[in-house]
């Protein structure tokens, strides 16, 4: 069986190696890497193939830092392309990004069996690229590979049980990512207090608009004089924070930093803010409390159980938020799948094809 697996945005070089590692296992299969150029900065993609034992894609197209109508179109044309040489049984995409998408649209389009991982997540937010970006791949999939019991019911509600799709609950392969790097985590070089908290922001529907990038940094700097910040700053927002010149001096801003480094900073803050998809579960992995600078969440399990604060981007919202914050609360449920996600997905597969 050969395996093309496109990928191109940070947390699909996590998510595709957690499930190389398991096809590695496998004599039966082989797999063909497709990196897009999504991401292209040494530390938003060199350091995780150099890092974490991912295998060096294939090819490598080199398409990045254009529009999303531009970034799709180009990743279309080249992922047609390869699955002409290549001739796969099946495309493997993962996520909600540009890059899934355009893999997505090309296996369908060649009639080629397509797999989604992490499929059946929703925000209900259309305005959300990413959402759009899921929606669609879902739809033409072959088999879809849902991180939690709540994605699998989107797709019934959606009607998707009517459709010729296969629909598995496999749990998160970033379960499987977190508990395999912990051991192997990695001390950053910057300074740090003993209490940090650790932040993200790179949603776009925090950087593109003003009004919310302006209140999350005036919060994020209020909060600053009680709790030092740790923030690995973006390239989006970078550009953004330069163009409106907004004061980000009283927090400790890095540059992003590989996944090892990240694995350990989770590992040892005290509290995650985050408008990141992937964080927000990894926050509740390593078993700290998460607030969310968003207006909704695909996990909402996490908020239903009270590991996750939802906030949106009000100043005040943010601040009562930090203010009423919590120690982490017992973990009693497996949300997640425990870890073995890659492994149920390979089979699964294996199985498909028998
Ligand atoms: C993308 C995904 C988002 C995901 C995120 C993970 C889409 C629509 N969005 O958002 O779902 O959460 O990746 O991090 O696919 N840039 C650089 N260097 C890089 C990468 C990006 O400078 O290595 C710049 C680009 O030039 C662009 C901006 O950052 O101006 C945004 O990059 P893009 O890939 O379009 O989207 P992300 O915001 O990274
Ligand atoms: N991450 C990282 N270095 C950083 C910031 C994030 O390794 O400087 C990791 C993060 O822990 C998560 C993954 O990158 O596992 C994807 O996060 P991102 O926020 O970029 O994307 P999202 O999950 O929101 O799509």
């Amino acid at each position: 069986m050969k395996i093309l697996t496109i990928l191109g945005a940070r947390p699909q070089f996590i998510k595709a190696g957690t499930v190389s590692r398991e096809i590695a296992k496998h004599k039966e299969i082989q797999e063909v890497i497709v990196h897009t150029g999504q991401h292209y900065d040494a530390n938003m993609s060199d350091i995780f193939f150099d890092e974490m034992q991912i295998p060096k894609p294939d090819y490598f197209l080199g398409i990045g830092g254009k529009t999303h109508g531009a970034m799709t179109g180009q990743m279309i044309e080249k992922i047609e392309e390869v699955c002409l040489k290549e001739n796969p049984d099946w495309v493997m995409v993962y996520g909600d990004t540009n890059s899934t998408l355009a893999g997505a649209i090309v296996a369908s389009k060649l009639h080629i069996k397509l797999a989604h991982i992490e499929a059946g997540l929703r925000s209900f937010n259309m305005k959300m690229p990413e959402e759009v970006n899921r929606i669609l791949t879902d739809r033409v999939s072959q088999i879809l590979f849902c991180p939690t019991d709540t994605a699998v019911q989107n797709l019934k509600n959606e009607g998707f049980t009517a459709f010729d799709i296969k629909i598995i609950q496999s749990g998160d392969v970033m379960q499987d990512g977190a508990m395999f790097y912990k051991s192997l985590a990695i001390k950053p070089q910057c300074k740090l207090s003993e209490d940090y908290l650790l932040c993200t922001i790179h949603r776009a529907e925090n950087t593109d608009d003003e009004q919310r990038i302006q209140s999350i940094f005036k919060a994020l700097n209020r909060i600053a004089k009680e709790k030092q910040i740790i923030l690995p700053l973006h390239p989006r927002t970078k550009k953004i924070l330069d163009n409106l010149a907004i004061d980000t001096k009283n927090l400790t801003i890095i540059d992003p930093v590989g996944y090892l480094e990240m694995v350990w900073l989770i590992d040892h803050c005290s509290l995650v803010m985050t408008d990141s998809g992937g964080l927000q579960k990894e926050a509740y992995f390593f078993e700290k409390q998460c607030i969310t600078l968003r207006d909704e969440t695909e996990w909402i399990e996490l908020v239903e159980n009270g590991f996750n604060i939802l906030v949106g981007a009000e100043y005040e919202k943010i601040l009562t938020a930090f203010k009423n914050r919590s120690a982490f609360e017992a973990k009693t449920l497996d949300l997640y799948g425990g870890g073995k996600a890659s492994q149920n997905i390979i089979q699964e597969l294996l199985a498909y094809e028998a």
